[in-house]
């Protein structure tokens, strides 16, 4: 499923093109997709593929395609602080771009059957917390994994205010997904070949809106013999914030606006001014002939060439006939990313120890 727009070259690209062909509409739903790079969700070897609207599979790690989570992503209705369970989470990449919107005091749940596919998503979550710099650009809810079959959530479970499961629904199947949804809720999921919205009005009423065609490897089933009992799945509990994990939510929170961040890591490119590489005037020479009276005569004349880029200077430099002649045309502008809550944090009057915790030991 997916190929419905142009691969790009990275991560950035793949956004163009999805906001171009409108699957990505809405401003915080484009920042979530450009803090997280799908090519960290691949395997080693097989990264190249990750910038193309496709769905990609190897063994039990399978991550759908871009347009197809660009629809889910809009049609959640995303909000800071809501709760969130992911049916089939996976490798965690939606799971952790979710977390980015819904922000630390939202709750980010996800159910997955296979045990390797919730270690290699804990792994990438571990590794997205500790190396990019998206994390400290947004605020947000790190998601927690369980192993189970989604389909035999405990029935004593709490309800959720937004659900996706991302694998295909069967009609029968589709009630027990809807109690799941706390009231005003929005349940998004592969209902027999169209991606469906659900939001539930009331107690015992909900609205269904088709968003898309889609093709879905549908819910694993888990085949049990006569009187074996399905083993229930727990979800995590819903816990409150430590007061000290709290302090560093609302600091952290207060530097960031005064470092002109907003939340939604739009103020994190900095315009900078650089000299702009030197120019190079290089004088050659070329043999050719001129005419003297009626005899062909070789002669060695220069011409004057202008040349832009590192590439080509490099190629100049070798070339070992050539005169060259440097002037400096001034000042260009460039875009660099900074990562401003971490200067401000380390130009704090504080103990280094108290610096590492706001910065949660983050390195980078
Ligand atoms: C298309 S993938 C979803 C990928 C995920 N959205 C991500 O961000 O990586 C579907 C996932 O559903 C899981 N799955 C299928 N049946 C399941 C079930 N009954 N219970 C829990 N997970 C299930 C699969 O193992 C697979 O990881």
């Amino acid at each position: 499923m997916g190929g419905a727009v142009s691969a790009g070259e990275d991560n950035d690209d793949l956004i163009d093109n999805l906001k171009e062909a409108q699957y990505i509409r809405t401003e915080k739903v484009e920042q979530a997709f450009r803090a997280i790079d799908r090519g960290d969700y691949y395997l080693d070897g097989y990264r190249d593929g990750a910038y193309k609207d496709l769905a990609w599979k190897h063994g039990n790690i399978h991550l759908s395609a871009p347009c197809i989570y660009s629809e889910v992503m809009e049609a959640l209705k995303l909000q800071p602080g809501l709760s969130f369970l992911n049916l089939g989470s996976g490798t965690g990449y939606l799971s952790t771009m979710v977390g980015l919107i819904i922000g630390p005091f939202g709750v980010n749940h996800g159910v997955e059957l296979h045990k390797d596919v919730v270690e290699y998503a804990r792994e990438k979550l571990d590794e997205f917390i500790k190396t990019s710099d998206s994390f400290d650009r947004f605020e947000f809810c790190e998601p927690v994994f369980v192993v189970g079959n989604c389909l035999e959530i405990s029935t004593d479970s709490h309800q959720y205010d937004r659900v996706y499961c991302g694998a295909g629904v069967q009609k029968e199947q589709e009630d027990y997904m809807k109690v799941l949804l706390k009231v005003g809720g929005i349940l998004v999921m592969p209902v027999e070949d169209q991606l469906t919205q659900i939001t539930r009005t009331g107690q015992s009423t909900w609205e269904s809106k088709n968003i898309l065609a889609v093709s879905f490897a549908p819910l694993a089933q888990q085949n049990r013999g006569d009187g074996e009992k399905p083993d229930i799945v727990y979800l995590p509990p819903v816990t409150v914030r430590s007061l000290q994990d709290l302090s560093r939510i609302y600091i952290r929170r207060t530097l960031s606006s005064l470092a002109g961040e907003d939340g939604l890591g739009r103020s994190s490119v900095q315009r900078v001014l650089q000299k702009r590489k030197r120019r190079r005037c290089r004088r050659r020479r070329i043999n050719t002939y001129v005419f003297v009276g009626n005899q062909l005569i070789p002669q060695t004349v220069e011409s004057e060439e202008e040349e832009h880029g590192e590439e080509e200077l490099k190629q100049q430099q070798q070339e070992e006939e050539e005169e060259e002649e440097e002037r400096d045309i001034g000042d260009i502008e460039i875009l660099k990313q900074v990562n401003l809550l971490r200067d401000q944090i380390m130009s704090l009057p504080l103990p280094e120890s108290l610096k590492a915790y706001l910065l949660y030991y983050r390195e980078k």
